[in-house]
């Protein structure tokens, strides 16, 4: 049991609360930036004369080779200590002695964690907006390559209109680049550096913050010590956003795992993406598909107890924030996994574009546009629906498609059509004569398109 605080104590700490009261176990994740944000807490201290320049040096060296070491797996972080905060104050006081004791002049543990945790994230961020945009390439390649491409469009699951592959995959462009939207919103409102806040109340120690936030990165300091300490709303809007994502990846994956299925054959899961049975010899199936949906819980999970865990706590810091971190560390590796593997099985899809476009041609999907090509030739759209819901009835009773009618047949039913209902209702028609921005047609896709370019540029 190793730990900064023993002075006022009289009794050891019992070996269970020392436990429950440690975080190294899972705070040794941001090494990296805890050691960052005291090699400018330092550098900061000697600039305003607080150390001097070689206890600065002395310092500053130290931190360097403790990073050095644990990056090169030469030093262990060890579970003996409390929280990686006195893992590294202990370790450096060990190698450069005691002038590794001034490292903590003006600074607390809880801004130092603020700090951690917030460049932590920030990264995290960063690296979440990364991996959308590369998901963003993917979908805009396959929208490229399939302009032509129909498929049937549902509604409550049942086929409704013709549409094509590009624009169904436009809808999830639209979501992704939303949720990168998001990463940037985020960035922007969490960017400033919480440290020099102190333990609640800020230092008397003359610090400079504005110069520790500018070292390492930020806009600038926060502006109030007691809500630099304990604010967690970037973290809780960053699990919010990764929930959303993750909400998209599993409508994404759930689609995938129907089209996928027997009785759809829309597309065909990469072997490398798919699994087999132990025992059914015929399987292959959509497993990773499967876990992004089901991981979607987990990240969820994150978002709420966070919320949950602030909801009571009053100012400013109190021990419930280290509960920030594990849940949440946990989402944001299941998170950026998922984005990953997602892109990876998407890459790797094949779409059956014979059997989509058969989907599409057999579940009645023109029947909106016959309807309308009976109001274009006056007759009123309650009257048309009626009319086009019999031509229906009579297809599913012959088993066959609107198209299929013989024009003795249509006119049984309506005496309005002609001979160029067939070109009317065609496939092609229905999508390419949808022409408003946003909708199917070639014509407003290759706008659309157009636009998603320069995004990604
Ligand atoms: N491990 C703690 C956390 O994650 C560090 C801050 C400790 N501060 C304190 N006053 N005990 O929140």
């Amino acid at each position: 049991m190793a730990q900064l605080w023993g002075g006022r104590f009289t009794k050891e700490t019992d070996q269970l609360v020392y436990n429950f009261n440690a975080s190294i176990s899972f705070d040794q994740k941001f090494y990296q930036e805890d050691i960052t944000g005291s090699m400018a807490h330092v550098k900061m201290l000697t600039k305003q004369g607080i150390l001097t320049e070689e206890e600065g040096k002395q310092i500053a060296q130290g931190l360097h080779g403790i990073l050095d070491d644990v990056k090169a797996g030469r030093l262990e972080i060890s579970n003996a200590y409390e929280d990686i905060h006195s893992f590294v104050e202990a370790t450096l006081i060990d190698r450069i002695g005691d002038v590794g004791k001034k490292l903590h002049t003006g600074r607390s543990r809880n801004d130092q964690v603020a700090l951690d945790m917030r460049m932590y994230t920030r990264k995290q961020v960063q690296e979440t907006d990364e991996l959308l945009k590369s998901l963003l390439e993917t979908i805009l390649g396959i929208m490229k390559e399939n302009l032509d491409t129909i498929m049937p469009g549902f509604t409550h699951l049942q086929k409704a209109q013709p549409i094509t592959l590009a624009h169904h995959m436009g809808a999830y462009f639209e979501m992704f680049r939303r949720d990168r939207s998001r990463m940037h919103d985020i960035y922007e409102r969490m960017n400033y550096c919480p440290l020099g806040s102190g333990a609640l109340a800020g230092t008397t120690y003359p610090l400079d913050r504005e110069y520790t936030a500018e070292l390492l990165d930020f806009y600038g300091p926060t502006l109030n010590s007691m809500d630099g300490v304990s604010d967690r709303d970037y973290l809780i809007e960053f699990l919010n956003a990764l929930s959303i994502v993750m909400m998209h990846l599993s409508r994404f994956s759930e689609e995938i795992i129907i089209w996928n299925s027997n009785e759809y054959q829309f597309v065909e899961i990469d072997d490398a993406y798919s699994t087999g049975s132990s025992i059914m010899p015929q399987k292959k199936n959509p497993d990773i598909a499967e876990l992004v949906r089901g991981k979607t819980g987990r990240v969820y999970g994150a978002l709420m107890s966070l919320l949950t865990t602030m909801k009571g706590i009053p100012l400013a810091y109190n021990k419930d924030m280290q509960e920030d971190k594990e849940l949440s560390f946990d989402a944001m590796d299941s998170a950026k996994g998922c984005i990953a593997l997602f892109d990876g099985m998407l890459k790797t899809l094949t779409f059956c574009k014979d059997n989509m476009r058969k989907s599409a041609n057999n579940g009645f999907t023109n029947a909106t546009d016959a309807a309308d090509y009976l109001v274009k030739h006056g007759v009123a759209f309650r009257d048309a629906h009626g009319i086009v819901g019999r031509l229906v009835l009579y297809c599913i009773e012959k088993n066959c498609a609107i198209d299929d009618l013989s024009m003795e047949e249509l006119k049984q039913i309506s005496p309005v059509f002609e001979n160029d209902i067939y070109d009317a209702i065609s496939m092609e028609t229905c999508v390419n004569t949808r022409l408003t921005i946003g909708a199917p047609s070639r014509t407003a896709m290759e706008q659309v398109i157009a636009k998603y370019e320069d995004y990604l540029k």
